[in-house]
């Protein structure tokens, strides 16, 4: 297992796919290295690659909303992404682009140990809960995969999108903020 350092020294200098001929900067995560909470979205958008950070956009403001509905900010969490190169365009990431990236969100997986992972939309759920994966059907429920409590919710860019549904996803945080209560040790 390498040290949290290893990683992400390695990952900054990722050439594994060709995003890295695109991208400003690689977004490796950012959070608490202890957290019981992950979130994982799809891939850094354009202001994401100019800063090296995931969710710094419009996507991310909301997202700020949404983590306040239900008392919870970054500072407990880890935040991280499928990929970690923005794709042009911010087209969906291609299967062999996930796959090149894989090995470093399962890493900083191994590393933290988290309770619950939160998937940020059907890319998201689709690569860590089932290929098949239906968010408009599957959001809000609760899966168990390897001792560790996944469920996805819509992506805040498809709540920008369309905010009709922002009341499903307001009862999908509930569920979060219950689950979180239940199997969460640190004071959330
Ligand atoms: N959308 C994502 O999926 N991830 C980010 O970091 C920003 C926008």
């Amino acid at each position: 297992m390498p040290s949290w350092e290893e990683l992400e020294r390695e990952c900054m200098s990722c050439r594994r796919c060709a995003l890295c001929e695109t991208r400003k900067h690689v977004v490796f995560g950012v959070g608490s290295r202890s957290a019981e909470v992950m979130l994982i979205g799809e891939g850094p958008g354009e202001q994401e690659d100019l800063k090296g950070e995931p969710f710094v956009g419009p996507a991310g403001m909301l997202l700020d909303d949404m983590l306040e509905c239900i008392d919870l900010d970054r500072s407990r969490l880890y935040i991280a992404n499928i990929v970690k190169c923005r794709p042009p365009r911010n087209r969906d990431p291609l299967q062999l682009e996930q796959d090149a990236c894989s090995d470093w969100l399962r890493s900083q997986m191994e590393l933290i140990r988290p309770k619950i992972i939160v998937c940020l939309g059907r890319i998201a759920a689709m690569a860590l809960i089932k290929p098949d994966f239906k968010i408009s059907r599957e959001h809000g429920q609760w899966f168990e995969r390897g001792g560790v409590k996944y469920i996805a919710i819509y992506h805040p860019s498809a709540l920008l999108r369309d905010p009709s549904r922002r009341p499903e996803t307001f009862v999908d945080l509930k569920s979060i903020q219950k689950e979180i209560r239940s199997s969460c040790v640190s004071t959330y």
